[in-house]
């Protein structure tokens, strides 16, 4: 197969939802689909079980399954398909965010009782931002739920989404019928509760054709007519460019859980679902199809054996071929480096392999040379953009608690860092370390593999910070941000990347210094170009 072929059977994308809606449910019946898994319950959940947050074995547990469910790729009528993992669990938020920086497009999966949740609210804000496409699938159909022209209300007000269902509902919970598939043109009919890929499809190409009424009765037949007018007055129709500016987002139902209304979705997707998009890197826009190889790390993963300190880097192939055993420039250390065992991952293994293409992630063994964000190339001095850093919502100081250990303490810290696990801000009046996190589980997870995998240990400080702000001076030589600099030097701090953070201690010192320093201006990401 040709390179460009090879590109165009790529999808890759990423199941966003809110803890339970049904993602590890839906990936497992699109991994039956694939054969790349044999039965149901394959695919272990990697949410992090209630009350975990001192059971460190469960983090542990956790890690060891996040690793293996990072990437599942499996082929499907031809194409070949990458899902990357999000964590749903709200303290690893930022971890999801990253690996969005890696999707082509997204599945979103909402509850059909309980609608639009919070972590659905603020993952699918991020995709917008970078007007990632997106498919929306309500699942647990089987279940009673709200209404289906109502939940797409709210799906439209809450997310701000502009939808086209593509599927229609027959019934809900106990009086569920089937799913009218408006993007195939029939009717797929619900036969109780099966686990197992066994669909009954009746092709129904006019709706006013009297075997609709025999196949679901007439009163339900009567009800999806009435339904499908009102949907073809009330949505716009489908159109496939607004779906890839992420301007418009096809709606599927289902239950995952009955493997039901799922082939549709999968056979819409590989249909309509981009194929490796360009990305944008500081000097130019670098498409998948340019011939030299392209890419960047999204995520890193630690080694689970704490013998062993080395890691997995994961790669996500933008532009040209992966080449095992080839040396390729690491633009941030303007070193070449070369890979003997690249890994690619399948749904039950990883694999090395000699080739990969875009679309694609490798995972590289690393002994601390990446951090995320880092890019790859054939000898062009490129960064891509597009992995900020957001701000923190916990902040604490970090302290050494055992002096004889404060080279492994500081040595930890910083790969715990690279890994992404929390960030770092250091105090420009006095170099203390601050660590700022999404979740109060973080602090837990860095104290337990700082003493487990480095020997350090350390203790935590309360520090009244409300947000960090990437500081942005219209002139840096001015009077005013000297005078910035001067009051706040308190407050005043470096990030990892060695940029310059304010941090505020409410929303009213951010408020009162935005109107007393107009030309300096306060981010909340440490991109604002993007
Ligand atoms: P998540 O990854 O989004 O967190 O959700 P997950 O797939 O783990 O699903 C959460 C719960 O919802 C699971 O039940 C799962 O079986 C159930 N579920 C998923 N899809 C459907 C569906 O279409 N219909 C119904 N009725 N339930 C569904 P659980 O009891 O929490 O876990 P388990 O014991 O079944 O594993």
């Amino acid at each position: 197969m040709g390179f460009l072929e090879e590109i165009e059977r790529r999808r890759t994308f990423g199941i966003i939802s809110h803890p339970d809606a049904g993602k590890t449910t839906l990936t497992e019946k699109l991994l039956l689909f694939g054969g790349a898994i044999q039965e149901a319950g394959a695919v272990k959940s990697n949410k992090i079980k209630k009350g975990a947050a001192s059971d460190f074995m469960e983090i542990e547990r956790q890690r060891g399954i996040s690793v293996a469910t990072s990437v599942l790729a499996f082929e499907y009528k031809g194409k070949k398909i990458n899902i990357l993992d999000t964590p749903g669990h709200k303290d690893f938020a930022e971890d999801t965010f990253r690996t969005l920086t890696a999707v082509d497009s997204v599945i979103v999966v909402i509850d059909v009782a309980k609608g639009v949740e919070e972590q659905t609210e603020k993952l699918v804000k991020v995709c917008r931002m970078r007007n990632i496409p997106m498919m929306v699938f309500i699942n647990k159909l089987d279940r009673e739920g709200k209404d289906a022209f109502g939940l797409l209300d709210e799906i439209e007000q809450k997310l701000g989404l502009s939808v086209v269902p593509l599927s229609w509902p027959i019934g809900i919970g106990s009086e569920l019928r089937g799913i009218y598939n408006i993007w195939e043109k029939n009717v797929n009919l619900f036969s109780g509760h099966k686990k197992q890929a066994v669909e009954k499809t009746v092709e129904i190409k006019n709706i006013e054709d009297s075997k609709l009424d025999d196949l679901i009765g007439e009163s339900f037949a009567e009800e999806l007519r009435e339904e499908l007018d009102l949907v073809n007055g009330v949505y716009p129709d489908y159109n496939y460019d607004e779906y890839l500016k992420g301007k418009l987002q096809p709606v599927f139902f289902g239950s995952a859980l009955n493997n039901f209304g799922v082939r549709e979705l999968l056979d819409a997707f590989i249909e309509i679902a981009p194929t490796p998009q360009p990305k944008n890197s500081e000097e130019r826009l670098v498409d998948s199809k340019e011939s030299k190889f392209t890419g960047f790390v999204f995520k890193i993963h630690a080694n689970m054996d704490p013998k062993h300190r080395d890691r997995l880097a994961f790669i996500k192939i933008v532009s040209g071929i992966f080449k095992r055993n080839t040396p390729y420039l690491h633009v941030r250390n303007d070193k070449k480096m070369k890979f003997s065992s690249p890994n690619a991952f399948f749904a039950d293994k990883k694999e090395i392999v000699d080739e990969s293409f875009p679309g694609d992630i490798v995972g590289l063994h690393d002994t601390g040379n990446f951090k995320i964000g880092d890019t790859l190339t054939e000898g062009e001095k490129l960064h891509f953009k597009g992995i900020p850093a957001f701000s923190p919502e916990h902040f604490r100081y970090i302290n050494n608690a055992d002096p004889m250990k404060s080279k492994q303490l500081s040595k930890g810290i910083d790969q715990l860092m690279d890994e992404g696990v929390a960030q770092l801000f250091t105090l420009d009046l006095n170099g203390r370390k601050v660590i700022g996190t999404v979740g109060a589980l973080q602090y837990e997870v860095i104290q337990y593999r700082l003493e487990h995998e480095y020997t350090a240990k350390c203790t935590y400080e309360p520090i009244q910070v409300h947000k960090a702000c990437w500081v942005e001076a219209e002139d840096e030589f001015s009077a005013e941000f000297k005078e910035f600099k001067r009051v706040k030097h308190r407050y005043m701090a470096k990030d990892k990347l060695g940029q310059l953070v304010f941090l505020a201690d409410s929303p009213f010192t951010i408020q009162m210094t935005q109107q007393k320093f107009p030309t300096v201006k306060l981010h909340f990401t440490s991109e604002w170009n993007d």
